[in-house]
């Protein structure tokens, strides 16, 4: 399937969700506003990657916070490909010391917005073409 289409309406602040889109995973997490605040209170001087890697953006984006998730009034959701970009393992969700996402294979850590802090992954998990149909229906692809 080119898309697939998620319904998010379970997912209360806090909880993630992952879906095969592609033979690849997903992630999909609703953030609580803490998670929101403390995403868009990192300097980009601060990380290792400052692009966005939002395939919904120029590909010159900044990493913000508010560029690494669904947008303008959608900041506590987060879409990106379960696949670290370091070798591809899939990363744990709710770990590592951001509380975001830790890599059991070389010990890569993102942070709350899937933003590589340490580690040797090179790049931000890649967020791929996503939107919201309805309130809490995310197409994908
Ligand atoms: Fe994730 Fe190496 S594959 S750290």
């Amino acid at each position: 399937l080119a898309s697939i289409e998620v319904d998010v309406k379970a997912l209360t602040p806090g909880m993630s969700l992952t879906v095969k889109w592609r033979g690849k995973p997903v992630f999909i997490r609703n953030r609580t506003d803490k998670e929101v605040q403390e995403a868009a209170a990192v300097k980009l001087e601060e990380l290792k990657d400052p692009k966005a890697r939002n395939q919904n953006l120029p590909p010159d984006a900044p990493a913000t916070g508010a560029d690494r998730s669904a947008g303008k009034g959608k900041e506590n959701w987060i879409v990106m490909i379960g696949s670290c970009t370091h070798l591809g393992c899939v990363p744990l969700g709710q770990a590592g010391e951001y509380g975001g996402w830790f890599c059991p294979c070389h010990g890569s850590v993102y942070d709350t917005a899937g933003r590589i802090r340490k580690g040797p992954a090179p790049e931000n998990l890649a967020m791929p073409i996503f939107s919201f149909t309805k309130d809490t229906v995310i197409k994908i692809g």
